[in-house]
């Protein structure tokens, strides 16, 4: 296994070019599950979690052709319908094929994804969803097999609990399903907007885009001719380094990014002392005198990102006074303390929220990467802890960072990928 060895640096600088987002790869991959034509995607992060859901597509019977820039998925041959364990065990967001494959074939067999180091993340409101659209679902032996073998119905879906994948899922199932299908309650974050942006531009009616009601015509079962398209940047990526920036004091600049994608991002980095020049496709970020403490509440967008506050408990360590950070969406996303802890970082728990009082000095330790965002918080950490810090277990990181100690070296830092 890898693991990444990091010194304390002094300052960055320079450029990072931030790659196409995760999140929003994932759902659009799926998507081409209703496709008639080959689908080619530009600007796809190379990160496991990409490659995971690629592979499950061949499993399936798809085609995946990588080419100089781009990607071309062929999904006109797939046949099979069951999404089988040991690739879903490895990505939970592997429950995006349910929809467009239950939409397309009129059965599907997906395993439960089963919780995750961050919480128990149920797909309760993903599988009611479908059953109010006409699906028969059945759980057996730790599968879902869904059918609806007269192809599924529009609904009026009314999501209890706004759900990024959930959204993304019943968008997918409606575009091909009979009628009309209104999500109240829908899930507006950019990845989500990207998916029914492609949607719309290859044909399929939706109306609310990026609101919190949309409404889908489906293609009654005809499948889509998907117009090629480009993944947007990944907007937590880039929070990541600009948190990067902020906890070294340092004035970077991000490329390829969308700065309308992290306003409550950038505006929490303005409260804790930065400040920022702001360009159409580019974000720098100017260190203020000191890094002041603040108040953080997770919650669905355009407020602030859940897939933020790991990272942001890590540059809490250095602010001087006491930050609190309350975790609303996820039940266990602190698993990053005790590892900061153990660095010295001085922060106490109490059920969801964590107390933090800085300034705290940290020390270079071994530690352990627990989820993808908390490796991403270590890695912080450690640019500005004294000595040396050896982060294991990053296959956590690889999941959703393409190349980020590649990255961070680009613009200074003293950090290697080593095997243990
Ligand atoms: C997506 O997960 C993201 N993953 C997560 O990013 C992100 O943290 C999360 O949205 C919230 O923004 C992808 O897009 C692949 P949810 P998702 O369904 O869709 C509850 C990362 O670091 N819920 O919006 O699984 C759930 O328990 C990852 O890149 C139900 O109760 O999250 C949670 O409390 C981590 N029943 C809340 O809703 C359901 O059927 C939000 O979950 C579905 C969700």
């Amino acid at each position: 296994m890898d693991y990444l060895k990091a010194q304390r640096v002094q300052s960055l600088h320079g450029t990072i070019n931030i790659s196409g987002a995760k999140n929003a790869s994932l759902p659009l991959i799926a998507m081409t599950i209703l496709a008639k034509n080959k689908v080619s995607i530009t600007n796809l992060p190379v990160v496991t979690d990409i490659k995971t859901l690629l592979k499950l597509l061949t499993n399936l019977g798809g085609e995946v052709m990588f080419e100089e820039d781009k990607v071309v998925v062929d999904t006109i041959s797939l046949h099979e319908t069951k999404a089988t364990y040991d690739i879903v065990k490895t990505m939970r967001a592997s429950i995006l094929v349910l929809g467009p494959i239950l939409s397309r074939f009129g059965h599907c067999e997906v395993s439960l994804p089963g919780g995750c180091a961050i919480g128990q993340r149920p797909i309760d409101l993903h599988l009611k969803a479908l059953e109010q659209m006409g699906a028969i679902i059945d759980i057996k032996s730790g599968y879902i097999q869904a059918t609806a073998p007269d192809g599924l119905k529009g609904a009026n879906i009314i999501f209890d609990k706004v759900t990024v994948t959930g959204t993304a899922n019943i968008v997918m199932a409606a575009a091909l399903a009979h009628g009309v299908t209104t999500i109240t309650n829908a899930a507006r974050e950019p990845e989500v907007v990207q998916l029914c942006e492609v949607l719309e531009k290859s044909g399929i009616e939706i109306e609310g885009i990026g609101t919190a009601i949309l409404r889908i015509k489906g293609s009654a079962g005809k499948l889509i001719d998907i117009a090629s398209f480009r993944v947007i940047p990944d907007r937590i990526e880039a929070g990541t380094y600009l948190c990067a920036g902020a906890i070294t004091r340092s004035e970077i600049t991000l490329s390829n990014v969308e700065p309308r994608h992290l306003g409550a991002v950038i505006s929490k980095l303005e409260e804790m002392g930065s400040s920022f020049t702001i360009g159409e496709d580019s974000i720098t970020i100017h260190p203020g005198e000191e890094i002041l403490p603040t108040k953080i509440i997770t919650q669905e967008y355009p407020a602030f990102p859940t897939d933020m506050q790991a990272q942001f408990l890590a540059l809490a360590t250095q602010a001087n006074g006491v930050s609190i950070i309350e975790e609303r969406l996820f039940e266990n996303r602190f698993m990053h303390v005790s590892e900061l802890q153990r660095m010295g970082a001085e922060i106490t728990l109490n059920g969801h929220t964590a107390t933090v009082t800085g300034k705290s000095k940290l020390s270079g330790a071994d530690v352990m990467a627990t989820d993808l965002r908390a490796s991403s918080a270590l890695v912080l950490a450690a640019l500005v802890a004294d000595g040396e810090t050896n982060i294991h277990r990053i296959y956590h990181l690889d999941r959703g960072y393409d190349a980020l100690e590649k990255k961070l070296r680009c613009v200074g830092a003293n950090i290697k990928r080593l095997k243990e």
